[in-house]
Formats: structure tokens, C-alpha cells, sequence
């Protein structure tokens, strides 16, 4: 299907919101040693430029999972792909995903890892589609919330593509112009 691309938030507004989320965090988790665990591929981009700004002894890690085949829309169905590399007990996770839409992905994914006997669990997401909820869930720490739009760059794909983008574009699929 032919579209086009529209920005939506500039790098600019994603590099100053990315710092103060990195600032906040760094006060919120200070005297801890927090583990950053990144959704793939999504949240790559946030997670490299967020913990850069953080001075903590943090790690990070990351978690595989697929709820997506190549459309727009959650099929709810969600498979651990890839599981973190270490032991988990104890720790102050962080989630870091690229978007909370349905809000089933991370339902999953937070049951999952409150299943390793870790100290606490929060999530911070870049974006949050919050109209589009189909279960209770939301980020403590948000970039922004957007309208009900497909987004693609900083991380977001539209079939793989655009994760390079160092903006947030709407895709305006051709038959909606
Ligand atoms: P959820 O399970 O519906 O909350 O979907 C979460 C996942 O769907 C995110 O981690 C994204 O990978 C993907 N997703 C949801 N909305 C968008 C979008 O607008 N653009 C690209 N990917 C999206
Ligand atoms: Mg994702």
C-alpha cells in the first residue's frame, strides 16, 4: 500500500524530552543500580540515547517479543522471542518500550518478568497511544502521548522500515488523501 510520511514530533522535541525523562529517572532511582530492559527492536534508539543521560550504575538487557505480523494492528498474541540474559531476583527493572498502543504487549511482558522474583517494575515508554487501550495498563515514565495514528521512526517500523528516521512521523496511507 502506497503512503506517505508526515512528522509528528521533531527530533528536537524528542532529544529535550528524552533528557528530562533521563533526569527524572536518574533522580527517582538515585542510590539504586536499576536494570534498563529494552523491548527489540523498537525501543533501541530511546534506550541508547535515554541511557546515555543517566548517571547510575545501571545495566541493561533486553527482551525479544513479537505481537505483530507485518500490519498495524496488535493481534494480542505475544511470544518471548528472546529472553534476558541474567538473573533478574532482586533487581529494580525498568521497562523501556517504544509504544504502549493496545497496552497487551506489555501486560504480557510485565506479568513475565514480575514472574523472576525481581524488587520493583516500572515502564518507561516514548510514546503512548492511550485512546487506544484494550487493558489496563499505563507507563510511569511517557515521552509523549499521541492521537490514534500509525508512527513510524526513533525505533518504529512500518513493515521493518523507518526505524532509522531520528523523527516521529504519521503515515498517511494514500487512500485516506
Ligand atoms: P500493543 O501490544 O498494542 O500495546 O503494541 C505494542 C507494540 O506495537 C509496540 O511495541 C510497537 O512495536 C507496536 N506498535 C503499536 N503502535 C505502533 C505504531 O503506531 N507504529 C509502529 N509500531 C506500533
Ligand atoms: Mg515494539
Amino acid at each position: 500500500m502506497k503512503y506517505n510520511v508526515e512528522i509528528m514530533i521533531t527530533k528536537e522535541e524528542i532529544e529535550n524530552r528524552v533528557h528530562q525523562l533521563a533526569k527524572l529517572l536518574e533522580k527517582d532511582f538515585a542510590g539504586k543500580e536499576p536494570v534498563f530492559i529494552g523491548l527489540l527492536k523498537g525501543s533501541v534508539l530511546f534506550m541508547s540515547d535515554l541511557v546515555k543521560q543517566i548517571d547510575l550504575p545501571l545495566t541493561i538487557d533486553f527482551l525479544k517479543v513479537s505481537s505483530y505480523h507485518g500490519g498495524t494492528e496488535s493481534t494480542g498474541v505475544v511470544q518471548i522471542l528472546q529472553d534476558v540474559s541474567y538473573d533478574l531476583s532482586g533487581k529494580d527493572v525498568i521497562i523501556v518500550e517504544d509504544i504502549i498502543d493496545t497496552g497487551l504487549t506489555l501486560k504480557y511482558v510485565k506479568q513475565f518478568l514480575q514472574s523472576k522474583a525481581i524488587n520493583s517494575l516500572h515502564v518507561c515508554t516514548l510514546l503512548d497511544k492511550p485512546s487506544r487501550r484494550k487493558v489496563d495498563i499505563k507507563g510511569d515514565y511517557v515521552g509523549f502521548e499521541i492521537p490514534d495514528e500509525f508512527v513510524i521512526g526513533y525505533g518504529l517500523d512500518y513493515a521493518e522500515k523507518h526505524r532509522n528516521l531520528p523523527y516521529i512521523g504519521k503515515v498517511v496511507f494514500n487512500d485516506e488523501v
